[in-house]
């Protein structure tokens, strides 16, 4: 089955609200607390992402999860000295390396590793990795990209499943699968081995099951909305039902736009999930089919 990396940054955007700056007091929501129920879910790993400007995670939310946790522990982080320096000392399991930009809402395009060969991320991918850290790249389904991130040694990358997210049609859909499957089937043949994430929900997940080599996905935003209305640990269970229930059949590559609602098409779609048939509205409405 493939791995589910829950992606718990959205805890701290919800505690930063409240608390930015704000030290002594007790400051909620907790992400160690989260990690801890996304772990009795039965998930395989948390992803953080230590931005430069603080803005979600902060340092003690790492240092305390690499206390805590019992999985996986993967550190998004941009390749900038003092965020290296810091997972260098914490030593997660895994760090996937991200462009950063401080204006974005969310990390917004893949590395552009194919440029980078005058700039530090050689040496960082080869520094973390001495340290002992399994180095990933987030990068888009790219097959120069996928060249240039076996070539600096990274042992994964990150697919980026952005586009995929939020394509319209179901050609459009089977383009970018073709293009994420094509730069999988590269990087397991360079050595390299295949993680995605970005986008991806409770409608989307099954589409991308069918990539080859593909090991974990990194799932956040989804997760945590949807834990506002039936709590963390369902919110996973949801998802990783999702993963054992397998890839969907892989829509047809043409260009058609959806089709309008029909009578027929226009209701959300149940879907089941492990045997059970999900009977509440705000379920049925974030697991609901396109209709077309
Ligand atoms: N993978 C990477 C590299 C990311 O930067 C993010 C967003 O922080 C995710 C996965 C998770 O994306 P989402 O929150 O859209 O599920």
């Amino acid at each position: 089955m493939i791995r589910l990396g829950v992606n718990i940054d959205h805890v701290a955007t919800l505690r930063q609200a409240r608390y930015q700056g704000v030290t002594g007091v007790v400051r909620e929501p907790d992400p160690v607390w989260a990690a801890n129920e996304v772990e009795l879910a039965g998930a395989h790993g948390i992803t953080v992402h230590l931005r430069e400007d603080r803005r979600h995670i902060d340092d003690l939310d790492v240092r305390l999860l690499r206390q805590t946790i019992r999985t996986r522990l993967n550190l998004e982080l941009a390749d900038t000295p003092a965020i290296v320096a810091f997972a260098e000392k914490i030593k997660p399991d895994e760090v996937c390396l991200v462009p950063e930009k401080r204006q974005e809402l969310t990390t917004e395009g893949g590395l552009d590793v194919v440029h980078a060969s005058h700039s530090t991320l050689p040496a960082t991918v080869a520094r973390l990795r001495r340290a002992g850290i399994a180095v990933s790249l987030f990068i888009d389904a790219d097959p120069n990209q996928v060249r240039a991130a076996a070539g600096i040694g990274a042992e994964f990358i990150e697919l980026h499943t952005g586009r995929y997210a939020n394509t319209q049609t179901d050609g459009d859909r089977a383009a970018e699968i073709k293009k994420l499957a094509a730069a999988a089937t590269l990087a397991h043949k360079l050595g390299l081995r295949v993680n995605a994430g970005h986008g991806l929900n409770y409608r989307n997940t099954a589409g991308i099951l069918a990539l080859p080599h593909l090991e974990t996905l990194n799932i956040g935003h989804s997760i945590i909305t949807r834990s506002l209305f039936v709590g963390l640990q369902q919110s996973v269970r949801d998802l990783l039902a999702i993963l054992t229930l397998g890839p969907e059949p892989i829509p047809p590559e043409s260009n058609h736009e959806p089709p309008e609602p029909t009578r027929t098409n226009r209701g959300p779609r149940l879907r089941t999930l492990g045997g059970r048939r999900l009977s509440q509205r705000s379920e049925a409405y974030s697991l609901a089919e396109s209709g077309t």
